[in-house]
């Protein structure tokens, strides 16, 4: 692959969000190929052998929930050889048992594909104890299974690449209709991978376009409807601390997003479909330096943020307005309950949302989030114990990788630290 580097980069204490850089080119050859210009100075060539080192050592989550089987067979299709596939399905087992139908399709593609997928439902009770025993009940609901939703199954999805000792985290929908779109996908995380000179390194893909047919021609948008609305709020949050405006941020609520274990482990996580932007804000929450203290490794490293614009369009089913209304009030949740919010910010937040219809005039909006304590607190290997005897625990390490430093912390929004927080004056920000 060939991209160029990045054109803007915003600096918030340790954590660097580079702007969205561009491919040039899909493929670019081998490492040692003749006639290589690797002098250019503004472009970055990711050798085809490096994007296979970086393969081995990731996992790609694929979450699942009612979706044609066709299309995650094709999604499936697009993934590169030597990544590990982890399926999370959260489709119903009655009164038709979807689950079987799709493992059934899935293992026999596995047959074709001769590599190993793992794929558990969200709701197994074993994966309920698992959690449980690791003291990770947090997602799990009155019956000890893991609770519904699109977050939920990641998190867990996180802790089965984290127990098959994979470096590497990388999130592909099952409702894309290209597969060469999912494999370009990839690449695009070994790319911001191979650039990143952290071990906290986040990936995320902004769709170059989305297809729809408009008055029977094809219309290339280019950005999502609910994309556009977060991108402006977290853009505004950042320059309200740094005082100087700024759009860098395209992808606050990329599905297609990519990270190191060692960042997915430090993260908390909150639920639905907030989980997304809620990457920025709890990196911003937790090592902006605003309410607290990032660790010393964080502050040397930096957290690295990389957008990337793909270029396959992007088309995935479509789930009408509501779907949309639901996933941008979402994202306004977790950015207006953040502490780190200004008032003057959940004032533009309110007209928003006002505005857009989603919440009437004059009511307030709540938080019906709910938030998951970072990973790195919990002794996973309780949770791999749990599962030793699974079809699918051969492809668990003996060893897991340790963290840098376990220090064993409440998530953020509990601490003392987070409600004596001390924010700019309202009225002394200048947000539009
Ligand atoms: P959008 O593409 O962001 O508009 O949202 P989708 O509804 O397409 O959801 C994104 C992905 O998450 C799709 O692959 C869904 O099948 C999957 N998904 C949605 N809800 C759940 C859930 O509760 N559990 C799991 N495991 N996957 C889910
Ligand atoms: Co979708």
């Amino acid at each position: 692959m060939k991209i160029e580097i990045p054109r803007e980069v915003e600096r918030f204490g340790p954590i660097v969000f580079h702007g969205v850089q561009k491919v040039y080119e899909l493929d670019s050859g081998l490492r040692n190929a003749k006639n290589d210009k690797d002098d250019n100075p503004i472009m970055k060539r990711i050798a085809y052998d490096t994007q296979h080192e970086i393969q081995k050592q990731m996992a790609i989550v694929v979450p699942i929930r009612n979706e044609k089987i066709k299309l995650v067979e094709g999604v499936l299709s697009g993934i590169p050889h030597h990544c590990l596939i982890i399926i999370v399905s959260n489709s119903p087992r009655f009164p038709m048992d979807r689950y079987k139908l799709e493992k059934d399709a899935i293992e026999h593609m596995e047959h074709f594909m001769d590599r190993d997928i793992l794929i558990v439902h969200q709701k197994d009770p074993k994966l309920g104890e698992a959690c449980a025993a690791a003291g990770y009940s947090h997602i799990l609901d009155k019956n000890g299974v893991v609770k519904d939703g699109k977050a939920e199954g990641m998190i867990l999805s996180k802790i089965l690449a984290y127990i098959c000792g994979k470096k590497y985290i990388g999130f592909i929908d099952s409702d894309n209709y290209f597969p060469g779109a999912v494999m370009e996908y990839v690449h695009e995380y070994g790319a911001g991978f191979t650039m990143s000179n952290s071990d906290y390194t986040m990936v995320r893909i902004s769709w170059h376009s989305k297809p729809k047919v408009v008055e029977s021609n094809l219309f290339f948008a280019k950005r999502g409807r609910a994309s556009e609305h977060t991108n402006r709020i977290l853009n505004r949050l950042i320059s309200s601390f740094t005082g100087y405006g700024t759009e860098t941020i395209k992808t606050g609520n990329a599905g297609e997003h990519a990270m190191t274990m060692d960042l997915a482990m430090k993260l908390d996580y909150s639920s639905g479909y907030s989980i997304e932007p809620y990457h920025y804000i709890n990196v911003l929450e937790k090592f902006g330096g605003i309410i607290a203290n990032p660790s010393e490794d964080v502050m040397n490293q930096q957290v690295e943020f990389f957008q990337i614009e793909s270029r396959n369009p992007h088309l995935h089913e479509v789930k009408g307005d509501q779907h949309v209304k639901d996933m941008s009030k979402a994202a306004m949740e977790c950015i207006y309950n953040s502490p780190i919010c200004p008032e003057a910010l959940k004032e533009n937040i309110m007209e928003d949302l006002i505005t857009r219809k989603i919440l009437p005039k004059g009511e307030k909006l709540g938080n019906n989030l709910n938030y998951y304590p970072a990973l790195e607190n919990f002794d996973l290997r309780k949770f791999k114990d749990v599962l030793k005897n699974q079809e699918y625990a051969g492809l668990f390490k003996d060893k897991l990788p340790e963290f840098k430093e376990t220090k064993v912390s409440k998530p953020l929004r509990d601490t003392k630290m987070a409600k004596e927080r001390v924010l700019p004056e309202k009225g002394k920000l200048e947000m539009k």
